[in-house]
């Protein structure tokens, strides 16, 4: 795979923006493609690179743009734009719409990499199909295809893309060596080549939808622990011991996975086997029904509490600390916190909300001012989000406060129980 290779990825965000940076600072030239002005103008000026190769920056070939004919004389094409659902369904118009806007400056020999997720089965459906009835482009003749999911964790201090393990499939063995090589040249990691691109699309639905039943199965053993009246922390430390030995691997529960992935994905994987092979999917849909169940089982919860304690919910105030999926990011996407924030409010109860490091728009407090008048006259408080910032707090500190809910089992339960404080977690 030559340097001198013109490189287009399409959609820079949290998948596209750091594999541009990366594909540049390898030497390739890259054509990054966005609708997004933010997206475009944070790569023009380079200041969203990832934080391992902010020194590097000096002499890379990248510019953004919204400018689909850009792509005229790219060597390579990657596709890295959200992949959403909608009612629980693959809403595929943003990739069908790329691929249309790809469609007229596709140079002959190119190689269309898509790295979204899809089920098996959608990367020819959706590019290959396409291109052929409109465009007439035969595959392996006219271009070639390669599927290689993106498995980043945004906010992961050990793994990047730069260091993260792929598979990748193709649409010939030429396709597949030369988008293998592509990789190989980038990152330090195995880039394993897979027999079909439907075999790597099945990996990335796969791994991300077990995830999603482990977490529903940490989920259900919390709500047994609560039921036994277990610690479901003291249980995980049991497992733990064989999971120390035998290497399997532990989800921990809370309030339901969030984010553009765990909860998304599976819904690909189930619409696709049902529609295409005729399996029956109940396991993920169960695991899909427990977690999307959380939000509602932590807030009946913490009522009964409530309630038999002979205090009067509605007369409480609720302030509601963190909204973001996951700690210390941005990103709202999906986000059970939210679900539970609307219950809460729609349930007609006053319920305050703050999280300066989220990206959303309904901020009720936007001041530490506030902030701190509103801690204190605040009788539950819920860490919806685990950010370092409200680990770190001392909530001990506020006389007000009678309950805690912790959705992420992650405060100091007995300082807080110390100090008068009720403590609830998830399963504890
Ligand atoms: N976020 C993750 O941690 C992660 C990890 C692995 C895989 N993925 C997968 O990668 C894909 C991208 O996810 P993401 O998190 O980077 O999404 P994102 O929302 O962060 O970024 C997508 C970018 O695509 C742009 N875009 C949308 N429509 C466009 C269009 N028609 N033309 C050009 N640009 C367009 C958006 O403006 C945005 O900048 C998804 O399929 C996702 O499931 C995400």
């Amino acid at each position: 795979m030559s340097k001198s290779n013109k490189v287009g990825i399409i959609g820079l965000g949290y998948v596209g923006a750091p594999l541009a940076y990366l594909a540049a600072i390898t030497g390739y030239t890259v054509i990054g493609i966005d609708n997004n002005e933010e997206a475009i103008e944070n790569m023009n000026r380079k200041i969203n690179a990832p934080n391992e190769l902010h020194d590097k920056l000096d002499k890379v070939e990248l510019i953004a743009s919204n400018d689909y004919s850009l792509l005229r004389d790219t060597d390579i094409i990657i596709i890295c734009v959200p992949t959403p659902t909608i009612n629980n369904k693959p809403d595929t118009s943003i990739l069908k719409n790329v691929i249309s806007g790809i469609s007229k400056f596709i140079k002959r020999g190119c190689l269309i990499i898509v790295e979204s997720t899809v089920a098996p089965g959608m990367t020819r459906e959706y590019v290959e199909q396409y291109l052929l009835k409109k465009e007439k482009l035969i595959i392996n003749k006219d271009y070639y295809l390669a599927y290689c999911p993106e498995r980043i964790d945004p906010g992961n201090k050990k793994f990047w893309v730069g260091n993260i393990n792929r598979v990748c499939g193709a649409s010939s063995d030429y396709a597949l060596n030369k988008a293998c090589e592509f990789y190989q040249s980038m990152i330090k990691a195995r880039v394993i080549p897979m027999e079909s691109i439907e075999e790597a699309e099945l990996v990335k639905v796969w791994e991300n939808s077990m995830r999603n039943v482990s977490i529903a199965q940490a989920n259900l053993l919390a709500m047994m622990c609560d039921k036994y009246h277990f610690s479901v922390e003291q249980v995980l430390e049991g497992l733990n011991s064989k999971v120390e030995q035998f290497g399997l691997t532990l989800a921990y529960p809370g309030i339901g996975p969030g984010g553009h992935c765990i909860p998304e994905d599976i819904h690909y994987l189930i619409n696709t086997s049902e529609k295409d092979i005729d399996i029956n999917m109940n396991l993920l849909k169960e695991a899909v029904k427990i977690n999307e169940e959380m939000p509602r089982y932590a807030y009946d919860k913490i009522k009964s509490i409530i309630q038999k304690s002979g205090e009067k919910v509605e007369k409480m105030k609720f302030l509601m600390l963190g909204i973001s999926y996951k700690p210390n990011s941005a990103d709202i996407r999906k986000s059970q916190a939210l679900v539970l924030y609307n219950l809460i409010k729609n349930d007609n109860q006053k319920i305050d909300l703050y999280d300066p490091i989220a990206k959303y728009d309904i901020k009720d407090i936007s001041s530490k001012k506030i902030f701190e008048k509103k801690i204190s006259e605040a009788d539950i408080i819920i860490v919806g989000c685990a950010h370092d910032i409200f680990l770190q707090l001392d909530y001990t500190h506020y006389k007000n406060v009678k309950y805690i809910l912790d959705c992420w089992n992650k405060l100091d339960e007995s300082k807080i129980e110390k100090a008068g404080i009720h403590y609830i977690g998830v399963g504890k």
